[in-house]
């Protein structure tokens, strides 16, 4: 068994219970961020049944609400002096528009600010680990609907004009996916890693959802389960043909360039203007 700890969101199904499962039978500790109790102590026991041990801790957080994240990160601080890896993978696909309780799109809030908010927050945690020289590291969960959307619009992420996949929920994953890269940029000196990983298309809630488009759903069944999307999000822990730099977008496996359009030095700093503002800023 390792001693390294990965933070994880969004763990109670789909690609984020998966991602948990294997790095739990990869020797990895976890700490989870989620929502649902019950499913969280549903999880927490199926692991110590399989893998013993393994340390499996959780807090329970909803990541569209900026101050709960603040007290959570600090109630982790307080146990923990280190993390090895943040997994930030919860996300949100609504058709319409839905809004977070300080007024942003919820696709925006979930998506981009509250991975932004665990990345700053955490960071202290981060430098801290000792665990070689895979770690520290942070993976973003990014979307190939950002391939599929116009450019990047900062302008619409806190309220856009349009919901559903193509509009609001691509833009916020464009949004991630800049903002990773920046990051990585930022935080080189520090020795952390960042990237943005794309799962893939996966048979989960989110696919069966009514925001899915409609040639999603009707294949649904041809999808692969959510245990390849995990596979993927955790290749830079796991995979040991793994050498993408940080800052890198990869798809599938596979390393791709962010769409031009969108990754301009004027988008990306309003956007970290933004994000600067609306969190830590304030
Ligand atoms: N499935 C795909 O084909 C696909 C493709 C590309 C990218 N992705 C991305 O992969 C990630 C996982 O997707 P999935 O398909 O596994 O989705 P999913 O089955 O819908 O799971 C989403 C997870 O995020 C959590 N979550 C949502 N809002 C939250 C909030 N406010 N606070 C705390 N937790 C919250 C959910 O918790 P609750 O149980 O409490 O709702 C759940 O654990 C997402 O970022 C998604 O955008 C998925």
């Amino acid at each position: 068994m390792s001693n390294k700890f990965i933070v994880v969101t969004g763990a109670t199904g789909g690609i984020g219970e998966e991602i948990s499962l294997l790095l739990a039978k990869n020797g990895y500790n976890l700490i989870l961020l989620n929502r649902d109790k019950a499913k969280s102590e549903s999880l927490k026991q199926k692991i110590k049944q399989e893998y013993p041990t393994i340390e499996v801790d959780y807090f329970l957080v909803d990541l569209s609400i900026p101050k709960q994240i603040e007290e959570t990160v600090e109630k982790i601080s307080k146990t923990y002096k280190s993390i090895d890896a943040l997994i930030n993978n919860a996300g949100v696909l609504f058709k319409e528009k839905i809004l977070s309780e300080s007024g942003n799109d919820m696709h925006f809030q979930v998506n981009v600010v509250a991975p932004y908010l665990l990345m700053e927050l955490f960071k202290p945690l981060l430098m801290r680990s000792q665990a070689g020289s895979k770690f520290p590291l942070i993976v973003n969960t990014s979307s190939n609907a950002i391939f599929m959307s116009s450019a990047l619009k900062v302008d619409e992420l806190k309220n856009p004009k349009k919901s559903g996949i193509f509009h609001s929920y691509a833009n916020s994953k464009l949004a991630l996916t800049v903002m990773s890269k920046r990051m990585a940029n930022l935080y080189s000196s520090d020795g952390i890693k960042v990237f943005s990983i794309d799962p893939g298309g996966n048979r989960t809630d989110m696919t069966a959802g009514e925001a899915a488009p409609f040639f999603v759903r009707w294949f649904k069944m041809f999808l692969p389960p959510p245990s390849k999307g995990a596979s993927y999000l955790t290749a830079p822990l796991l995979d040991k043909d793994f050498h993408a730099s940080s800052g890198a977008l990869l798809s599938s496996g596979k390393i791709k360039s962010i769409p031009k359009k969108s990754d301009t030095e004027e988008k990306v700093n309003d956007l970290m203007k933004l994000l600067k503002d609306m969190t830590l800023g304030k």
